[in-house]
């Protein structure tokens, strides 16, 4: 088994009839594929679609299919789901969580909005519907900086569950929000010291950082942007050499669209392997692809009364970017 295909969990079983069938029962259903950049390679290349958090949120909201596959993890099925509710929305793995939703529980940052009276609430999209229920605008990495500069420089706001994200922002755009302090396991698994080396190791390179990684990390950074900006980075960059520091799902899509290029993974602190893959993401797979679309099932459900309120906030957010 090569690295590449390690990291992108294929088996090397040959998978043909598998994505035969998927494409198939496709059809049957007038489904639709959205996978995101962190998914395994065989899925990215079946997907009708495919992009970051805010980019997968833009196409379930215009898109007309009446069902959408959504491989990625809960928190992006309950948007799709949120925006486009007479739809049915069905995920692979309904299981496939986010250690960063999870460290945002919605009645412990009910009690954190009520200690900040006055404040806006500004929520990452990778929170439970719940969360999002109780905020002004939701925002992804792709838009974060963005949404924050349109409100008044002077105006108060919590911003939940990324501390790293919401330090990044603070420190590009000289606010003081007030940070819930939540993290993503993975992001934050990079090793400061292996990067170091790496870097020493390829001076010439170019060093791509998702904001969701601690501040030391990100200051070795070249681009700090969402998946889809480091991609969009690469294309325009003359480097032929790139230090990738997020999820490895992205590096089967920078090899595929880039093939002159070279993009080595960062390592996180505990790993033979070398490469930093999210265990929620990866939990989807080519076979309960096609149980899905087979059995119409896991599908998404959100009380009625949450979706309400979680709307309001994502619908803002894509009025603003
Ligand atoms: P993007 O906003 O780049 O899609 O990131 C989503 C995510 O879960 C990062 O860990
Ligand atoms: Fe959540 Fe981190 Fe996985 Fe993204 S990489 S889905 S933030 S656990």
């Amino acid at each position: 088994m090569n690295v590449d295909n390690h990291c992108q969990g294929r088996t090397g079983v040959d998978e043909s009839a598998l994505v035969e069938e998927i494409k198939r029962l496709k059809e049957e259903r007038g489904a639709v594929i959205m996978a995101h950049y962190y998914q395994q390679g065989a899925i990215q290349d079946l997907a009708d679609y495919i992009g970051d958090s805010l980019a997968l949120a833009r196409i379930a909201a215009d898109i007309e299919a009446p069902v959408i596959v959504l491989c990625g993890v809960h928190f992006m099925g309950e948007t799709a789901k949120i925006l486009s509710p007479e739809k049915t929305v069905l995920v692979p793995d309904i299981t496939a969580g986010c250690s960063l939703a999870d460290s945002c529980p919605a009645d412990e940052f009910a009690r954190f909005i009520e200690a900040h009276p006055g404040h806006t609430v500004i929520s990452y999209v990778n929170t439970s519907a719940a969360v999002k229920a109780l905020t002004d605008i939701v925002v992804t990495s792709g838009n974060a900086r963005k949404v924050v500069e349109s409100l008044p420089a002077d105006e108060k706001i919590i911003f939940g569950p990324d501390r790293n994200l919401g330090n990044y922002i603070n420190s590009v755009t000289g606010r003081s929000m007030v940070l819930w302090d939540g993290a993503c396991h993975v992001h934050e698994q990079f090793s400061l010291d292996r990067l170091v080396e790496l870097v020493k190791e390829h001076p010439e390179a170019k060093v791509l950082v998702h904001p969701e990684c601690p501040a030391p990390v990100r200051m070795l950074a070249h681009e700090v942007g969402s998946t889809a900006a480091l991609l969009d980075y690469v294309g325009k960059s003359d480097a032929k050499e790139f230090i990738v520091v997020t999820e490895s799902g992205i590096l089967h899509q920078m090899r595929k669209k880039y093939p002159d290029r070279t993009f080595i993974p960062a390592p996180p602190t505990d790993s033979t392997c070398g490469c930093n893959d999210c265990s929620f993401m990866k939990l989807n797979t080519l076979e309960k692809l096609r149980n899905c679309l087979r059995d119409m099932s896991p599908a998404i459900e959100v009380d009625p009364a949450i979706m309400e309120r979680a709307r309001r906030p994502i619908v803002r957010m894509l009025e603003l970017s």
